[in-house]
């Protein structure tokens, strides 16, 4: 049987698989091809210039814009999985994709989403202890600590979608190929599979759990945020400490928005609004991100603007 199952994986793997696209029709998908030629761009200038504004500023070396940078790499990581390969086979003419390419298009779906929700608890994490530890707050984020918490999030992320990747590796494909997506997704690809798939289902239960715990940790650090800032008399501090919330809080809000949207999909649904949701997920947060950030905070702006201004000089 294992022969059998190893026989059927290769011979999957030489036809690889057809992306229908977002939407499926051909008028709508020239519309989204449109849209990412301007939202692409856009994600990588974006999150590129909050990384070198941030690294090249001393007054933002610390561990909340630390922690934005690195959202910021993982956002340009993110919409590089998918949004080229959409955007090159629209120019070839072309739907296909290998099956190589769709298990790594799958794996850092999952693992950088997976990542991005680790790092917006450790930014909620760090409000929390800005607020209710004002004075301590070096010894609880320290250099080395921060360190520590973005490493954990990358390790824990990518260990934790591996054995989804495998599974699904293993997992033979017969019949008809068609991703009904622009990209490979692991709801899509169980849904071809010809193997008894109900270990994998389970697993993809479990895997919600990558994404819950950062929540409660983010939900919990607020709880902590709000209860200090409504019951004691703020000082100075923590006021401009509760200021940079905001902006976390409407990331955080997009990016829990749109994988809620994307889990509550139906699988073979082809409306325009599931469209839209596909396509915030994988394009738009991404790009968001930046201006969100670059427009509510005062430090930020005068960053960017330093780095503009030193760029026309020199
Ligand atoms: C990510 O965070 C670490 C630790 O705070 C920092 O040293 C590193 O420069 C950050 N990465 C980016 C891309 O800014």
């Amino acid at each position: 049987h294992a022969e059998g199952t190893m026989r059927d994986g290769n011979q999957s793997s030489t036809l690889g698989f057809i992306l229908l696209g977002i939407t499926g029709q051909q008028q709508q998908e020239d519309v989204f091809f449109i849209l990412f030629l301007f939202i692409y761009p856009s994600t990588l200038i974006g999150n590129l210039l909050i990384i070198l504004a941030i690294h090249s500023d001393i007054r933002l070396h610390n561990p909340m814009y630390f922690f934005l940078a690195n959202l910021s790499f993982v956002d340009i990581l993110f919409s590089s999985v998918t949004v080229p390969k959409m955007i090159t086979n629209h120019l070839l003419g072309s739907k296909a994709i290998s099956f190589g390419e769709c298990l790594t298009q799958m794996y850092f779906m999952i693992a950088l989403a997976a990542t991005d929700s680790y790092i917006l608890a450790v930014m909620a994490y760090d409000r929390a202890v800005a607020i209710s530890r004002p004075l301590h707050y070096t010894i609880f984020i320290s250099p080395r600590s921060c360190f520590l918490l973005v490493v954990g999030s990358w390790v824990i992320a990518n260990a934790s979608t591996l054995p989804h990747i495998l599974l699904t590796a293993s997992l033979s494909f017969c019949g008809k190929q068609e991703v009904a997506n622009f990209y490979c997704d692991i709801s899509s690809l169980l849904k071809l599979s010809c193997s008894d798939i109900h270990f994998n289902v389970k697993m993809m239960y479990l895997g919600v759990g990558v994404f819950s715990v950062p929540l409660i940790c983010i939900i919990i650090s607020y709880i902590r945020i709000f209860s200090i800032v409504l019951h004691v008399p703020s000082t100075k501090g923590m006021l401009k400490a509760f200021s940079t919330c905001g902006s976390h809080l409407t990331v955080v809000s997009l990016y829990y928005g749109t994988v809620m949207g994307m889990y509550f999909r139906p699988l073979t649904s082809y409306s325009l609004k599931d469209a839209v949701i596909t396509v915030m997920y994988t394009a738009v947060t991404p790009m968001l991100n930046p201006f969100i950030y670059s427009l509510r905070n005062r430090d930020m702006k005068a960053a960017l603007g330093k780095l503009f201004s030193k760029r026309i000089s020199s």
